[in-house]
């Protein structure tokens, strides 16, 4: 019976055991994954537009290389998400689909603009920094497909991060004035959209108590939050940076830093689609989709035209 199928499922996640495709899953677990990955795949094809925006301006051919590479990374972070959804039913147009009717969610934190190269070398630091605290716990993920593909994603993600830092210690060491200024005003207008990614508090997050029973989320909203806040605090005194947060402070007895008041109501105006960005980011993305059809006409009549002279 189903509640036999049911409790031999629980029991294999319970024992670490991990799902593939093919095996039975509940089926709100299969629409919590679809849910998780798709937003997560939307998350890293709109997450290339606001460093894509400082391509053609980056001061430097090698950051330039960089950045380059960094934003197909993160291409390719959407294709493999995309690849993992595919495996639990629904298609990629689909839920390309829902993204461009703006009935799909991805993260709030590409929603904020990139108003100067520091918010390049920012993004890199805070938002990937971010991303990683919160991925890494994905690699062990319950669901087989989205732990592999979070393994590689990780990898790329830490590069990320890393050149994001570098770019940044540059400009406070061998900047001028005017450009540490630049890094630092970079840092005050990231800084909490960047806690926000880590989603509402626990008690608010009503996806996390099934999530966790399942495997798929191994640590808490808050709890991940926290981590990245005392792994971060240690990276702003080194870069000689200043988080804009007066109750920031050691907390002896928790062992943890203590930081102030996080603003939910700008998370979730930004989530329901009134942010600085939402709408020019679901535009360009609808723009290129478009743009890009011959692309994929192309691709098509390619594959037709292989798959006959194969069988010819
Ligand atoms: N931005 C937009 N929406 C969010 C965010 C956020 N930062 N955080 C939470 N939400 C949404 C959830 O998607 C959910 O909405 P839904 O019910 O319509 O699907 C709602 O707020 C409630 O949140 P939770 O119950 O906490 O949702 P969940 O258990 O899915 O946890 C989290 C949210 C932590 C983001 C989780 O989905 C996750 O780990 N996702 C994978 C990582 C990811 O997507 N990263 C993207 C940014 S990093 C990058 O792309 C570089």
């Amino acid at each position: 019976t189903e509640q036999q199928l049911l409790d031999r499922f629980e029991a294999r996640i319970d024992d670490g055991a991990f799902v593939e495709p093919k095996d039975w899953m509940p089926d709100h677990y299969r629409r919590t994954l679809v849910r998780q990955i798709s937003q997560h795949a939307h998350s890293e094809i709109v997450g290339m537009l606001p460093e894509g925006n400082w391509i053609t301006r980056a001061p430097t051919l090698k950051r330039k290389a960089i950045l380059l590479a960094k934003v197909q990374d993160e291409g390719g972070h959407g294709l493999y998400l995309y690849a993992a959804a595919e495996t639990l039913g629904v298609s990629r147009d689909e839920l390309i689909d829902q993204l461009h009717a703006g009935k799909a969610k991805y993260s709030s934190i590409f929603n904020y603009p990139t108003l100067s190269w520091a918010d390049v070398g920012v993004i890199g630091w805070l938002v990937d920094g971010a991303a990683i605290m919160n991925q890494v716990p994905l690699c062990r993920c319950s669901y087989a497909p989205y732990a592999r593909a979070m393994i590689r994603i990780c990898r790329e993600e830490s590069f990320h991060q890393r050149q994001g830092y570098d770019a940044l210690l540059v400009m406070m060491r061998d900047g001028t004035p005017r450009q540490r200024d630049m890094v630092q005003d970079a840092v005050n207008r990231w800084w909490w959209p960047s806690l926000m990614m880590f989603g509402p508090p626990d008690e608010a997050s009503n996806h996390s108590e099934q999530s966790m029973r399942w495997g798929i989320k191994r640590i808490s909203n808050d709890d991940l939050r926290q981590k990245f806040v005392d792994a971060t605090v240690q990276q702003a005194k080194v870069l000689g940076v200043s988080l804009p947060d007066p109750e920031l402070r050691w907390n002896e007895a928790r062992e943890h830093f203590d930081f102030g008041p996080i603003d939910w109501d700008e998370f979730w105006r930004v989530v329901g689609g009134d942010g600085p960005c939402n709408r020019e980011r679901l535009a360009d993305r609808a723009q290129a989709w478009d743009e890009g059809a011959w692309v994929r006409e192309a691709a098509l009549a390619h594959a037709a035209k292989s798959t006959t002279q194969r069988k010819a």
